[in-house]
């Protein structure tokens, strides 16, 4: 059990509950997302939160059956917020009224003006005299909670934000914790301070508890973990390692398709310099034999994964009697969420490299990030010494070079390929504008183009540079590089680069194209 001050989200299945989550975060606050329909009164008081966010949602409660919080909540003595759905609930179940529509719906920016006296959770707002928030509503309150007071109004939301200050109810309209929210931080800032949490959700504090939580589950058992060489497994290992010490074994399997002294640097680093027991498995051979002649990308990428599996599961073994397997997943992976039909749906992606393998292998899970999100998991990994260089590096997927190579693989092609993209992420590094960018690389093109140099003619492969920027991955834009840059890096690429002689730059963004060609 954690230590630290809770705050608990109750979800009601909005697609913005998870940035709730990000915003309380930032502020150094504890807090998880339950679906609310698995928060029922013994769940609140195991819980032990010391504030509750009730999160919007599509579902409209005046349809009967809808959802709602556990009535317990309202005498828990906490401060509770509503937000949209979260604010349409608790002003009925207090009492108040909701009704839907008639022309009173609200989706996109509106303006909030004051009414009312101060109220400390709008401290810093209104100094315009007006703020602006993002509403989302069909629904709207048509007469408020007895005790609640109107303290802020919108055209179409004459209660967008009301509170009954005596018990820390706090009611809006609006979703704070967009961006199009400007103030909306400041809004949870307040919230947060005023049910009186010192901000003690720090990586210093978090390191040790979850060392402490990684011996108790562990014992004196092996433990083994996956290492890709990605920021996620790489912290988990370091992690694991500084609780357990040697009982922890990694293992780093090889496909063959990775960057140009990628597999040393990760050696070297978990090897020599954290003298970690790892296992090299350099089964380059074997990836790259069952891949020859292979085009179609899906059959490309269910043979990696299949082999991956058995290289891993065999060098696994060699381990001997380990009981536990080591992931790197994300909390953003683990959250269960409402779906839009009502029930409760439970999502949960395991990394896909091991995917499996736990049920296969008679093996627990150790998960110790599970509670972090992508940016926590950097701020861990400083704060174990990780050096900046590895935590910043940008994505690279599992199945490596195999989906920058469209059509067949060869020897050949991936050679030209590392040092292709070698050159092109050193322009970017010189150039500064590495950590603007979320993910970079080159891509070998199947197909052969005439050129000329010296006097010459010349007949190679043509080579595409990808950078996009993003936040998850899901959506993203093509970096806007300037035309030196561009120019300045094809030149070098054609100069360094034996085997290409023509580069194209790919303005695509996602969607409609995927980040990576494959
Ligand atoms: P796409 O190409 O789908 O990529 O737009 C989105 C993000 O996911 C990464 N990616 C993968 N990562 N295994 C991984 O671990 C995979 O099979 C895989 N496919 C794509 C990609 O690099 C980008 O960051």
């Amino acid at each position: 059990m954690t230590q630290h001050q809770r705050l608990l989200i109750i979800d009601f299945g909005s697609q913005v509950t998870q940035l709730i989550a990000r915003r309380l975060r930032e502020l150094n606050i504890y807090c998880e997302i339950h679906p609310y329909n698995r928060v029922d009164d013994a769940f609140l008081t195991s819980f032990g939160p010391k504030a509750v966010v009730l999160s919007g949602g599509p579902d409209s409660v005046t349809r009967p059956g809808s959802p709602r919080a556990p009535e317990s909540l309202w005498s828990l003595g906490v401060p509770v917020l509503g937000i949209c759905y979260g604010q349409q609930t608790m002003m009925q179940q207090l009492g108040g009224l909701v009704e839907t529509g008639h022309g009173t719906a609200e989706f996109g920016r509106a303006h909030v003006t004051p009414t009312g006296p101060s109220l400390p959770l709008l401290e810093g707002w209104f100094a315009e005299g007006r703020e602006q928030v993002w509403m989302s509503h069909g629904d709207h309150v048509s007469r408020i909670a007895p005790g609640f007071q109107v303290y802020g109004t919108s055209p179409n939301a004459p209660f967008a934000i009301t509170a009954d200050e005596s018990r820390r109810f706090y009611a809006v309209q609006f979703h704070p914790e967009v961006h199009h929210t400007p103030k909306g931080a400041k809004l949870y800032e307040n919230f947060v301070r005023l049910a009186g949490f010192t901000g003690d959700w720090t990586m210093g504090a978090y390191r040790e508890e979850a060392i402490r939580k990684i011996r108790e589950q562990v014992g004196d058992a092996k433990v083994i973990c996956g290492l890709s060489g990605g920021v996620d497994s790489s912290v988990a290992a370091v992690l694991i390692h500084e609780a357990i010490g040697d009982q922890l074994t990694c293992v780093f399997v090889d496909h063959g398709l990775l960057r140009l002294g990628e597999a040393e640097q990760v050696v070297t680093m978990f090897r020599d310099h954290y003298n970690m027991p790892l296992i090299h498995a350099d089964e380059s051979d074997l990836f790259l034999g069952a891949l020859t002649g292979v085009s179609d990308p899906e059959i490309k990428r269910k043979t990696i994964g299949r082999l991956f599996i058995d290289v891993f599961q065999k060098h696994a073994t060699a381990v001997g009697g380990a009981k536990f397997l080591a992931q790197g997943t994300l909390y953003p992976d683990v959250i269960e969420s409402v779906s839009f039909s009502g029930g409760p749906s439970v999502t949960i992606k395991s990394h896909h490299n091991v995917g499996g393998l736990p049920e296969k292998m008679g093996l627990k899970l150790v998960e110790p990030l599970r509670e972090l999100f992508k940016d926590e998991v950097r701020a861990l990994g400083r704060e174990l010494g990780l050096p900046a260089s590895f935590i910043g590096r940008h994505p690279f997927p599992g199945p490596g070079l195999a989906i920058r190579c469209p059509g067949e693989i060869t020897p050949e092609k991936l050679d030209i390929l590392r040092q292709a993209d070698a050159v092109y992420i050193d322009q970017i590094r010189k150039h500064g504008l590495y950590d603007e960018i979320w993910q970079a690389f080159a891509a070998i093109l199947p197909m052969r183009t005439v050129g000329v140099m010296g006097d010459g003619r010349t007949y190679d492969f043509a080579l595409a540079l990808r950078a996009v920027t993003s936040v998850d991955g899901m959506t993203a834009d093509y970096y806007p590089f300037t035309h030196d840059f561009l120019g300045e890096t094809a030149t070098r690429i054609i100069n360094e680069v034996k085997g290409i002689n023509r580069v194209f730059y790919d303005c695509t963004s996602k969607p409609p194209g995927t980040i990576e060609l494959e």
